[in-house]
C-alpha cells in the first residue's frame, strides 16, 4: 500500500477586498490559487513535536470567512497568512500523530482551511477532539454543536439579557433561515414562550422552513415586493422588543423604526455589506436609535468558546426534555469530494446568493457520514 498522500488545497493568493472574491484563477489577482502536495507517511520526520496529520472530512461556510480572507488589521483575528491554505473550520480525522493527546483514528475539530490534508501543531491550533458518542453524524459537530449554534445561543441566552421567563415578547430575526438563525428561531420560539417571533428569509420555501421551526413564528419574504406590507401586517400593532439582526443594511434601517422604545437590538452580523459596502449605510437608523432610546449589543463568540461546556450541557438538557428538537437543526451539504475539491471557493460564495438552509458544510472526503 502506497505510504503517499496527495493534498489538494486552495491557498490565499490574495487578500480579499470589499467586493466579492476573485475566482479568475488565470489572473494573478484571485483571491484563490489551487494547490497539490505529497505527504509521505514513512517519513519519520514528517511531524514535528506537538503536529498531527489530518484528513478533512467537512469543511464548514462561514460568512465571516469573508472578513478572514482579508488583511484588516482591526479584526477580530490576525490576518491569514498568504500562500497558505484559505482558512476554514472544519472536523477531520488523525492519520498520524505526534501529539500525546490525539492518536490515528480521532476525529477533530480545528481550523483546517481548504484542504484535504493538513499537518499543524494542535497545541497551538484551537483544536478540540470530538466524541462520536455526542452525535449521529460527524457534520453535526458543525450544525447541532458547532459555533452556529453557540451564537444563537449567546445572542438568546446571554446578550439579549432576556431570561425565558420573559414571556409574551415580541422578537424580530433577520437571516433567519441560515444557521445561526435557524437555530435562533427555534430557541426563542420554543424557550422564550413569545407572543410572536418574526423571521425574515429570502423566499418563500425558506419562509416555511422558519415557520416550521417552531409556533408563533411568522415568515416574511425579505426579497418580495411586498416586503415592507408584510412586514407591517406580521407585526400589527405591535412593537419589537428584540431584534436579532444578521444582515444589517436596508432590512436594519427599516426594522429599527419599530422596535418598542428602550428595546434592544442584538447585532450578530452585518452580511448584507460583506460583499459591498455601499449597501450599509442607513437612513433611518440612527434617529430610530436616538429616538426610542434602543440599547445595541455587539459581540463575536469566541469571546464565549471558554462557556462551550457550560453551554453544550445546556443543550443537552434542552434536547432530552424536548425543549429543542434536534431534527429540525437543518444542514445543507455540498459534495466536493474527488475532483470535485476544486468547486470548494465557487460552492462558498453560495452562502451569498441563498443556497443553503441551516448550516451549510462542504464535504470533502468520501467514506464518512
Ligand atoms: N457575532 C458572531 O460571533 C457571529 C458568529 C457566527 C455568525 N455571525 C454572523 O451571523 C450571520 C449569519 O451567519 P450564518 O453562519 O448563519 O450564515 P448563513 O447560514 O449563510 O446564513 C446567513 C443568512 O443571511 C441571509 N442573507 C444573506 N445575504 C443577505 C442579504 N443581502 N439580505 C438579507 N439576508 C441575507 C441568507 O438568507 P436567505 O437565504 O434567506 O437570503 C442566509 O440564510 C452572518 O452575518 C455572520 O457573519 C456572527
Amino acid at each position: 500500500m502506497s505510504t503517499i498522500i496527495k493534498a489538494k488545497q486552495y491557498l490565499l493568493n490574495n487578500y480579499a477586498t470589499w467586493g466579492p472574491v476573485n475566482l479568475n484563477y488565470d489572473t494573478p489577482e484571485a483571491t484563490f490559487k489551487y494547490n497539490e502536495l505529497e505527504y509521505d507517511l514513512s517519513d519519520a520526520n514528517l511531524l514535528k513535536p506537538g503536529e498531527i496529520l489530518v484528513e478533512s472530512i467537512h469543511l464548514s461556510n462561514d460568512p465571516a470567512q469573508k472578513g478572514w480572507f482579508k488583511s484588516n488589521k482591526d479584526s477580530y483575528l490576525p490576518p491569514s497568512p498568504l500562500g497558505k491554505p484559505a482558512p476554514a473550520r472544519g472536523v477531520g480525522k488523525v492519520l498520524k500523530s505526534n501529539n500525546d493527546k490525539y492518536k490515528e483514528g480521532d476525529f477533530v475539530q480545528a481550523h483546517l482551511g481548504w484542504t484535504t490534508h493538513s499537518i499543524f501543531n494542535a497545541d497551538e491550533k484551537l483544536t478540540s477532539k470530538l466524541d462520536l458518542s455526542k452525535v449521529s453524524k460527524l457534520s453535526q459537530f458543525l450544525s447541532v454543536f458547532g459555533s452556529t449554534t453557540l451564537t444563537a445561543y449567546v445572542a438568546a441566552y446571554k446578550y439579549s439579557e432576556l431570561t425565558p421567563k420573559d414571556t409574551d415578547r415580541v422578537f424580530l430575526v433577520s437571516g433567519a433561515a441560515g444557521a445561526v438563525g435557524s437555530v435562533l428561531v427555534q430557541i426563542l420560539a420554543k424557550d422564550f414562550k413569545p407572543k410572536k417571533v418574526l423571521a425574515i428569509a429570502g423566499g418563500a420555501d425558506k419562509v416555511k422552513f422558519v415557520e416550521s421551526l417552531g409556533p408563533n413564528v411568522i415568515g416574511i419574504d425579505y426579497k418580495s415586493s411586498t416586503y415592507e406590507e408584510d412586514f407591517a401586517k406580521a407585526l400589527g400593532d405591535d412593537k419589537i422588543d428584540v431584534f436579532f439582526d444578521q444582515v444589517a443594511g436596508e432590512i436594519l434601517d427599516h426594522a429599527s423604526q419599530y422596535l418598542k422604545t428602550f428595546g434592544k437590538i442584538v447585532q450578530i452580523g452585518a452580511i448584507s455589506g460583506y460583499n459591498d459596502p455601499t449597501k450599509s449605510y442607513f437612513k433611518n437608523y440612527a434617529a430610530s436609535i436616538l429616538h426610542k432610546r434602543l440599547r445595541i449589543q455587539g459581540f463575536v463568540v469566541i469571546d464565549d468558546f471558554k462557556d462551550s461546556a457550560k453551554i453544550i450541557a445546556h443543550l443537552e438538557e434542552l434536547f432530552q426534555n424536548g425543549t429543542l428538537d434536534k431534527s429540525k437543526f437543518h444542514e445543507t451539504i455540498v459534495d466536493a469530494t474527488g475532483d470535485n475539491f476544486v468547486k470548494i471557493p465557487e460552492l462558498w460564495t453560495g452562502l451569498f446568493t441563498g443556497t443553503n438552509k441551516g448550516k451549510f458544510i462542504t464535504t470533502v472526503a468520501k467514506g464518512y457520514d
